[in-house]
């Protein structure tokens, strides 16, 4: 193989051509919109950080999410703010909370035109905010279990499609797995956020969700950044304790990962493109600094091609309209 043989223009010369040998195509199908449901009525409060991104009521969540139907997005995962939090996050498990009365709200609205996934985890719910229970400055592991799967299976009560703990507590899939099945909700899927790095690119959603821990930090229980096999050994576990999906978060940094779990898994994988990819494009762009379209689509064709086949991103509306021309 050679030049002048070879000439690898020929194929990029016009966009027909270069459509037709295209290796990677992005679809409205891949995405799931991230979103962030708080207490109250007519409630629309901005996200600083997050630029067309809002902590919503029930009542507005319903309201917005006839545009992700239209628009042909598939699914979108609720984040919760609960009224009060206490040590032991209690709103996580009340079927009165935010999240539970908007999977109610959005199910009879949409029924199944919209796939419902509720995040599962305590650290939005806890007023010290760590993602488990909390004994002498430590995030007890077994403990939580029984917390985590209180919420899952109240989130399944409300009559959510999917259940996604990204609480990295060790045995949670298959403990959640385990108390679903017992309280009948066994076809509800559970989308693991399996290999979940201690990252900084959390930044902006601990804002918006209001879930910063108050003391430390996440990386007793958060994966150590360098660590790729690792990963896998995790994303192992939770495909055994009956993890139906498997994530990587975030994905930008991590493709990676994703790269290899492709090669060595074969059920759906996700990534998700966290807060702090998704602002550090938003903030270049109000710059000038890059185009906002380009690198927004940019960044999610390479979530693809690394070998994700859903992704959690902040742009799904965006990318969506652009999708369909
Ligand atoms: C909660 C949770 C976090 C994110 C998703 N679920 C934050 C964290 O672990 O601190 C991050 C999402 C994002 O940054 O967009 N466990
Ligand atoms: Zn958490």
């Amino acid at each position: 193989m050679g030049f002048p043989e070879h000439r690898m223009r020929r194929l990029r010369r016009t966009e027909t051509l270069r459509r037709m040998v295209r290796e990677t195509r992005l679809s409205v199908d891949d995405f799931i919109l991230p979103m962030f449901v708080t207490h109250g009525q007519g409630v629309r409060n901005p996200i600083g950080s997050m630029p067309g991104h809002f902590q919503l009521s029930v009542d507005e969540l319903v309201k917005e999410c006839r545009e992700v139907v239209d628009l042909g997005i598939p699914a979108v995962i609720l984040f919760g703010i609960p009224e009060h939090k206490d040590p032991l996050g209690t709103a996580a498990y009340d079927d009165k909370a935010p999240v539970q009365r908007a999977v109610r709200a959005l199910k009879k609205e949409y029924g199944d035109a919209l796939v419902v996934i509720t995040d599962v985890c305590l650290c939005e719910y806890t007023d010290h905010g760590h993602c488990g229970m909390v004994e002498k400055g430590q995030v007890l592991n077994d403990a939580t279990l029984e917390l985590l799967a209180k919420e899952a299976v109240s989130h399944a009560r409300a009559g959510a499609d999917m259940v996604a703990p990204s609480d990295m507590m060790d045995g949670r899939v298959g403990f959640i797995r385990d108390e679903l099945d017992e309280a009948g909700f066994e076809d509800v899927p559970i989308l693991a956020y399996a290999a979940k790095f201690a990252s900084g690119y959390y930044g902006p959603f601990r804002d918006a969700a209001e879930s910063a821990p108050k003391f430390g930090d996440r990386r007793s229980y958060q994966m150590d950044p360098p660590n790729a096999r690792e990963a896998l050994v995790e994303m192992t576990l939770d495909l055994e304790e009956g993890a139906d999906i498997l994530m990587v978060k975030p994905a930008g940094p991590y493709l990676d990962i994703l790269r290899v779990a492709r090669e060595e898994f074969d059920c759906p994988l996700a990534a998700y493109q966290v807060s702090g990819e998704f602002a550090m494009i938003e903030a270049a762009a109000r710059l000038g600094w890059v185009d906002r379209e380009r690198v927004m689509m940019e960044s999610l064709v390479g979530i693809r091609r690394a070998g994700a086949d859903l992704i959690l991103t902040y742009f799904a509306k965006d990318a969506a309209r652009i999708l369909r021309g």
